[in-house]
């Protein structure tokens, strides 16, 4: 029935993206999409036009009870809309099952939405189960979606929900998301619930995956930070799902459509521009690195004769877990192997703002810069300061 949807699923004979960036994702179209509830004067949603292109991320922002979870509902039809139509690629997915719409569309909500009487290997298997994939299959699945999404499958896939934190909940909700591979996903506010730090993290995972999968995404927030940090494009919705702006995250920064806009992306427009600054565009310097278990007296020989005062410590697969000073490595004999639960990490894709805010939460001058293959190398508060400055003589002309 929808093999359209099936067959553009992980196939590649849509052009990529500018930058060669893999699709599996397909677009949506919306067509006079109106939501009417009943007994409510004014539309939810009222005949809302909208085309989301595929495999790019698009931000629903606007004033809560606007009518972007209504808007999002409709598209996998847990909301009926009123009116309209809505095309999933070239097929009207309108009038199709919802049933069958639901496993071709991930969704993702707040606190991952699981169910707390099930395993997160179960949670995650949920759809593959429905669609009738071997036991073998769905367990591999499983674990590669565990690793897709940072948790050590090992550790994680047969504890319970309360078991987990709420980040790891997140990431879990998200795995379970792509778990029968979906062309779109949608996701309504999924980091709303977690700290500023966590809710960091999952938001460059999210970005790594993406560059990975090439999904079409659509993604609420009410922070607009994390608009611009993660959208390829932003609706800016007003009440009545009215499509205000709908642009790049730089257009709209660059050029508010109406005062609305611009009082919602708000004064700090010149900081917000630091949003878009990520730590790839800054120059890093490059720390000693050793691994765990190394002679310290070796690394600490290599460390003075390099001028370093620290060492940015990995685990066996090149993931940073301390960061000491050569002054503790001298009194140890092997380098150890604990970690530092409160590292300042932050990935290449990683924006300035995030980056500062790392700092700030860990009382560090720097963090640590994660890329593909490990550590990318060291960003100190000064780089983030030159950064600041260079943005606002760039922004001020
Ligand atoms: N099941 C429902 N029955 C009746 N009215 C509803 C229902 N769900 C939402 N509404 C109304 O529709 C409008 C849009 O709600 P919606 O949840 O889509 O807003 P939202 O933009 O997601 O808001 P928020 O940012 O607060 O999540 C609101 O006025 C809301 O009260
Ligand atoms: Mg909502």
């Amino acid at each position: 029935m929808s093999d359209t949807i099936a067959a553009s699923t992980g196939d590649t004979t849509q052009p990529p993206a500018g930058n060669e960036r893999r699709i599996s994702g397909v677009s949506i179209r919306l067509e006079g999409v109106t939501k009417r509830y009943s007994g409510q004067g004014k539309p939810a949603v009222d005949a809302v036009d909208l085309d989301i292109p595929a495999g790019q991320m698009v931000m629903f922002v606007g004033p809560s009870g606007c009518g972007k979870t209504t808007l999002l509902k409709m598209l996998n039809r847990l909301v009926e809309p009123t009116s309209g139509k809505i095309f999933l690629g070239d097929e009207d997915v309108t009038g199709q099952d919802p049933d069958q719409l639901r496993r071709r569309i991930g969704y993702v909500i707040q606190a991952g939405g699981l169910f707390p009487h099930m395993t997160v290997a179960t949670n995650i298997g949920l759809v593959p189960g429905m669609l009738k994939w071997d036991k073998q299959r769905i367990s591999d699945r499983v674990d590669e979606l565990l690793e897709l999404v940072g948790l050590d499958p090992e550790v994680y896939r047969d504890r319970y929900p309360r078991e987990l934190s709420g980040g790891q909940q997140q990431r879990v909700g998200v795995a379970r998301a792509l778990a029968a591979d979906p062309p779109v996903l949608l996701m309504d506010e999924p980091f709303g619930a977690v700290d500023p730090i966590t809710r960091q993290r999952l938001q460059d995972e999210l970005i790594r995956i993406q560059e990975e999968l090439g999904k079409t995404i659509v993604f609420v927030t009410h922070d607009f930070d994390e608009a611009v940090k993660l959208g390829d494009r932003i609706v800016v919705f007003d009440v009545g799902a009215r499509v205000v702006q709908y642009d790049t995250p730089e257009a709209i920064l660059a050029d508010p459509a109406e005062e609305y806009v611009a009082d919602f992306v708000g004064a700090g427009a010149t900081l917000k521009q630091l949003t878009l600054t990520r730590v790839s565009d800054v120059e890093l310097i490059h720390p000693q690195v050793t691994r765990a278990g190394a002679d310290a007296a070796e690394v600490v020989r290599q460390a003075t004769a390099a001028g370093e005062k620290y060492v940015v410590v990995t685990d066996r697969r090149g993931r940073p877990i301390s960061w000491p000073s050569v002054a503790e490595l001298s009194r140890v004999a092997t380098v150890p192997d604990t970690v530092d639960e409160k590292l300042p990490v932050v990935g290449l894709r990683s924006t300035l703002n995030d980056a500062l805010d790392t700092m700030l939460a860990a009382s560090q001058g720097g963090v640590v810069v994660t890329g593909r293959g490990g550590v990318a190398g060291v960003m100190v508060v000064e780089t983030v300061m030159a950064a600041i400055q260079r943005t606002r003589e760039e922004v001020q002309g």
